[in-house]
């Protein structure tokens, strides 16, 4: 969690740290700060809430310095307030930095600290590691760096500044994620290249155990374990800036679900060879291929909605693949004793490739001996460089808290892979063919779902009233139960629950009645029957329903209260569909109840805290 970023070059900083900040502001959001070395003099500003608190701060404000960092947080260790909120200093208040991380044996080194005399201003972990650079400072930042961090466990990305060694940056990153941007005598600091883009094309990705210390004129990586210098080159990124902005829309929440067609367009683009029912991913073909012929497990781990992603994949893999998939919670997997072979692949699934827990899983499954692989939306990021080979989602940034085109994206790259798998075994050529062609129709189908916009937005108003919601489905459609109640909670705050709809007789039934609506996602398929039964049980309890169904279905409307169409398609692929209309859903009842849909409270885009 928490956003970093920093600045050194011939420019002024605070230009670049606001508007890194808010392009960062998706990876938490509830305090803000600055610091700016302006003639060697140190000013800092802190505001609680969203950037915007900082940024009407800044305007009456002299930041004039070429040489800053700054910081977006979302609380771990203390509550949101100024005082927690970063840059944090030293005792003298000559030493600045921002954090992202977790310092766990901050304890015993704030006591340590405070029996030497050093006085501590915040309720935070971070602050431990200002204190420890000034009681290791002799006149050189970067030394008194090195030494704090051998004292240090936990995860970091770093960025320290200093009234006493002006000049420099000197940033360390453990765990955590940190890239730098050069420039022409400038360089920019930050925790993804999303804040970087526009200012320079040229990144580079620190790794685990490097430390920097740069200046307007060059930089130095240096490794924190050996102290030898590291040449490393850059990367050159392609990435359109554009992408980051509303475009017409009122939130990125609702932009990123209108962008659900070109986000499976930009998936398979390259991908498919129809005439043959085969699947072509470039990122897989590094392996050795009859590695990939020999797995005979498949483990699935993700968080969140990638998750649910997961679930969808291992009814797909399953049926079509005919491997054994088990999906694993990351912040699980790593506490079990998984039982791993060289077999065994664990995919790890990620939009922004930097979830600690799912990043701490696949250390786990690589120190087992797995095959890991990944599927990542964000491009070098920290899943993407550690798995052994993967898929790239390519939709994109995404930038609401909420993932909604990532997911969509998630499925199809699982469904790909299924065919890419599948052909190597039993799968024939015409299952092969039927259904590549039938994820070709994707970007047309899901255009579809979405011309029922204004039709869910005035469901969206007239069930806005109800506080509860039960989400059901099956089979396919049963983890979109699962996403459909977790984006409503998400972005309305609004009750829901996801449930398999055979499930909901050993228990939630009891909680319907004419105030509890259900959310049925039931369209033609094997088990439409049996999701029939289930809206039954609820009518008969005098509850409403909203059905998610197949075109065409007329008699639906003879036990829903309300009805939104998809169109038809395989079973295996209804999931990408039926999502859509709970998307908007959401979307609508946040609006209706003036809930900030883009960045829902307490939520934090890329969690990277465990
Ligand atoms: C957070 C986000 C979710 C996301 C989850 C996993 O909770 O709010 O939208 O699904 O993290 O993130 P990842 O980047 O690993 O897909």
């Amino acid at each position: 969690m928490c956003g970093i970023a920093g600045y050194i070059g011939k420019n002024k900083a605070s230009k670049f740290l606001l508007e890194a900040l808010k392009r960062l502001e998706y990876r938490g959001y509830d305090s803000a700060g600055i610091v700016v070395l302006n003639k060697n003099i140190p000013k800092c500003l802190k505001s609680v809430g969203k950037i915007n608190a900082l940024e009407k701060k800044m305007k009456n404000e002299n930041l004039d310095g070429f040489l800053g960092i700054s910081h977006t947080r979302w609380a771990t260790h203390g509550s949101p307030s100024e005082d927690n909120a970063h840059p944090h200093s030293d005792c003298r208040g000559n030493i600045w930095l921002v954090h992202n991380g977790i310092i766990e044996n901050y304890k015993t080194l704030k006591k340590n600290l405070i029996e030497e005399g050093h006085s501590f201003k915040s309720e935070t972990d971070t602050e431990v590691i200002a204190h420890l650079i000034e009681s290791h400072f002799k006149g050189s930042l970067e030394k008194a760096v090195f030494s704090a961090l051998k004292q240090i466990k936990g995860a970091y990305a770093l960025a320290v500044i200093s009234k006493d060694d002006p000049d420099k940056i000197v940033v360390a990153k453990k765990s955590s994620p940190l890239v730098m941007g050069i420039g022409k005598d400038e360089y920019f600091l930050a925790s993804d290249p999303s804040a970087i883009v526009g200012y320079t094309d040229k990144i580079i990705y620190f790794d685990d155990d490097e430390i920097s210390i740069i200046t307007k004129n060059g930089h130095q990586i240096i490794s924190a374990i050996d102290n030898n210098e590291i040449n490393k080159s850059h990367c050159q990124i392609d990435f359109d800036a554009s992408k980051i902005e509303k475009c017409g829309h009122s939130h990125f929440y609702l932009k990123e679900i209108f962008e659900c067609p070109e986000a499976v367009k930009n998936s398979i683009r390259g991908r498919i060879i129809p005439e043959d029912g085969l699947v072509k991913l470039g990122g897989l073909e590094t392996l050795d291929q009859d590695k990939l012929r020999e797995i005979n497990r498949i483990i699935l781990i993700a968080c969140g909605t990638a998750n649910f992603a997961g679930l969808v994949g291992e009814y797909i893999m399953e049926e079509y693949a005919g491997i054994p998939v088990e999906v694993e919670i990351g912040s699980e997997f790593r506490y079990r004793k998984p039982i791993i072979d060289s077999r065994t692949a664990v995919i790890t699934i990620s939009q922004s490739g930097e979830t600690a827990d799912t990043l701490a899983s696949l250390s786990e499954a690589k120190r087992k001996g797995a095959l890991t692989l990944g599927i990542v939306n964000t491009v070098g990021s920290t899943i993407a460089r550690e798995t052994e080979a993967g898929v790239y989602n390519h939709v994109g940034p995404e930038i609401a808290v909420a993932s909604t085109k990532a997911f969509i994206s998630q499925i199809i790259i699982l469904a790909l892979l299924t065919v890419y798998l599948g052909r190597m075994r039993g799968m024939s050529l015409t299952m092969g063919k039927r259904i590549t062609e039938e994820i070709q129709k994707m970007p047309s189908l899901i255009e579809k779902v979405l011309e029922n916009d204004r039709q869910i937005k005035d469901l969206a108003k007239k069930y806005s009233r109800y506080r509860n919601f039960l989400f059901l489905g099956r089979k396919y459609n049963y983890p979109i139960a699962e996403e459909g109640a977790l984006k409503l909670k998400e972005v309305t705050y609004v009750h829901a629950e996801g449930c398999a709809s055979g499930e909901m007789k050993h228990g939630p039934i009891a909680m319907i009645n004419e105030n509890f609506p259900s959310v049925f996602i039931a369209p033609s398929d094997s088990v439409y029957e049996k999701n029939w039964s289930n809206m039954e049980e609820v009518k008969a309890r005098n509850g409403k329903i909203i059905a998610i169904v197949t075109e065409g279905n007329e008699e639906i409307k003879n036990i829903a209260d309300d009805v939104i169409y998809i169109p038809k398609t395989l079973e295996m692929l209804t999931p990408i569909l039926s999502v859509i209309p709970l998307y908007l859903f959401s979307a609508y009842m946040g609006m209706e109840l003036n809930c900030d849909i883009d960045k829902p409270r307490n939520l934090a885009k890329s969690v990277t805290v465990e």
